[in-house]
């Protein structure tokens, strides 16, 4: 049961929309079609207790392989993987790019899972670029924490405050500092 043909889906949007248990869910049905599988994921994405699994803020989890680079990945790539997963892929270099089109031209099917947006809601590292090559993209949402509206955006609090525009970009967390948020609710002070 091998593929013929090589893809890129990509499953994105906010913090809690499920990217992480929809690309699980993917991954499991794959296996169930036999396919060989192997998954991917940032070294630095180290909550939920481990490098060696993607883990949903529900507790799903699948095995995976933790690294730092996308030049790392390549190398880590078995002869006979027919399906590649990587998840916050919005925290890998723009190498993935090239990495994903090249596994997916060579009959590969590539799932990614990542943030659309930053805390300040706007494009994440490499996630508009392969949004872009994509066959397929998911865009999920959250609950708005504030008004139970459907979340397009991720609030990121600081002791319960709303994250400055000028903060850093990349701070790995979950519940103690982020939220889902709609529009109307997802607040980025600039003063
Ligand atoms: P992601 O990887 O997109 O951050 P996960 O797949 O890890 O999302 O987790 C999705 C799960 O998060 C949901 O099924 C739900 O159980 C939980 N959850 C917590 N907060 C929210 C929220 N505000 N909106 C929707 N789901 C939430
Ligand atoms: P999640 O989408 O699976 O919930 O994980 C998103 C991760 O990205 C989480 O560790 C928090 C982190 N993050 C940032 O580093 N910067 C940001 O601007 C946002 C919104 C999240
Ligand atoms: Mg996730």
């Amino acid at each position: 049961m091998k593929h013929t043909k090589g893809s890129i889906e990509v499953i994105c949007g906010p913090m809690y929309c499920g990217k992480t248990e929809e690309l699980i869910r993917r991954l499991f049905r794959a296996k169930l079609a036999k396919q060989n599988v192997q998954v991917f994921k940032p070294v630095i994405d180290d909550r939920y207790g481990g490098i060696f699994k993607i883990s949903s803020h529900s507790g799903s989890e699948f095995e995976a392989i933790p690294v730092k680079t996308s030049d790392e990945i390549k190398a880590k790539i078995e002869p006979n993987t027919t399906v590649v997963g990587f998840d916050e892929v919005q925290f890998f270099d723009e190498g993935i790019l090239d990495l994903a089109t090249e596994l997916a031209d060579s009959g590969i099917r590539v799932i990614i899972a990542g943030l659309d947006l930053t805390f300040t809601g706007e494009p994440f590292g490499v996630m508009p670029q392969l949004m872009a090559v994509a066959e397929e993209v998911s865009k999920l949402s959250a609950i708005c924490m504030v008004c139970g509206d459907l979340a397009y955006r991720s609030q990121r609090l600081v002791n319960g405050k709303p994250a400055h525009y000028n903060d850093p970009i990349i701070i790995v967390g979950a519940s103690e500092m982020y939220e889902a948020r709609c529009r109307n609710h997802h607040i980025v002070p600039k003063d």
